[in-house]
């Protein structure tokens, strides 16, 4: 089947453009793929590039990933975000070794029962490793579609989704090759149709995007009003040895920044003997994170050096604080204790 002149058009643009990345070859190797699918997908390619090198070097195959304690898969992360990536990146090199003899699967549909490996991961390995005709869907190829199609339902919506995927379908079985056709389609929305200045006089369908043509492309996608994001307050304590060791507790488990380091809440459990003392104030940090902002407030408290620790925790002296996986907000009020006199 020849494809159509618009999937021409793209590839033709694509082979002339495409950027060159570390993880991009002749014959991609999935390992690589999957590490820099994953970090892509909350992270701008120019980020991604230096965490994917280091993460490289660190764990350069995936059974050196499977056999890597969390910590330090967690401090190769740190400063990326979105923290469960790594978990699961992790958890599932130990699924990987465990039932598939330390070989990532090939389908889209065997990934997927990997843990954290959703429908974008899944397709991307199986399109561009292995030729799998399957789409990748992420928030460009939504906003390329949605334009060239003046689409009028927000990308957010199911609706929208499955107008994406019908209008995709044919074009992608007529690819010669899926997993440039995917690539070529979130590289025109990186680099060409961005979101709010889209360079249409570079764009390869600049003369059959319905939104290019309407004169007021950024005009689309078409958003519904967004949904207010929660602020939460709480008060962390920088308990302070003669040493100038600080207490560090480890949040547990699966949830949300789980196993990742932070300070103790002022009301944690087991402070009940700073009840005695009178922390100082130090101010406040915010951080946004993805579903809730935080306003920190920070404050201090110089202990005695027998001062009881509390489960989960440790003494870390300042100098060893770069071995602790650390989210933003904790580094940020550290920051404030460890600078202020
Ligand atoms: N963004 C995320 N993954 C990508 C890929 N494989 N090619 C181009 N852009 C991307």
């Amino acid at each position: 089947m020849k494809p159509p002149s618009d999937t021409r058009s793209l590839l033709s643009w694509f082979s002339a453009n495409r950027r060159d990345l570390p993880w991009r070859s002749a014959h991609p190797d999935p390992y690589r793929v999957w590490i820099s699918e994953t970090m892509l997908q909350q992270t701008r390619i120019a980020t991604v590039v230096d965490y994917f090198h280091r993460f490289l070097a660190a764990f350069p195959t995936l059974p050196d990933l499977a056999a890597a304690d969390i910590q330090d898969v967690l401090r190769v992360w740190q400063g990326l975000g979105y923290y469960s990536r790594a978990r699961h990146l992790h958890a599932a090199a130990h699924a990987v070794v465990r039932d598939h003899a330390g070989v990532l699967p090939a389908t889209s549909e065997a990934l997927r029962a990997l843990p954290g490996i959703g429908e974008y991961t899944a397709a991307a390995i199986a399109s561009i490793c292995h030729g799998e005709r399957v789409p990748v869907v992420d928030g460009n190829v939504l906003r390329v579609v949605a334009r060239r199609l003046r689409l009028a339902l927000d990308i957010r919506t199911p609706a929208a989704r499955a107008e994406v995927l019908a209008w995709l379908a044919p074009r992608l079985a007529a690819a010669p090759h899926p997993g440039d056709f995917n690539q070529a389609m979130m590289e025109l929305g990186e680099t060409v149709c961005l979101p709010r200045s889209p360079s249409c006089p570079s764009c390869p369908w600049s003369s059959c995007c319905e939104a290019a043509r309407s004169g007021t492309p950024e005009n689309w996608p078409v958003k519904a009003p967004a949904k207010a994001v929660p602020t939460r307050r709480q008060t962390a304590v920088v308990l302070q040895r003669p040493d100038g060791a600080v207490l560090l507790v480890r949040r547990t488990g699966k949830r949300f920044l789980g196993e990742m380091w932070e300070l103790p809440a002022k009301n944690a459990k087991g402070l009940a003997p700073l009840k005695a003392g009178r922390p100082k104030s130090l101010g406040v940090v915010r951080h946004a994170y993805s579903h809730f902002k935080l306003l920190l407030s920070v404050c201090r408290l110089s202990v005695p050096a027998d001062f009881p620790a509390l489960p989960d925790s440790a003494w870390v002296l300042p100098e060893e604080l770069p071995s602790y996986p650390l989210s933003k907000a904790p580094k940020l009020a550290l920051g404030l204790a460890l600078h202020q006199p």
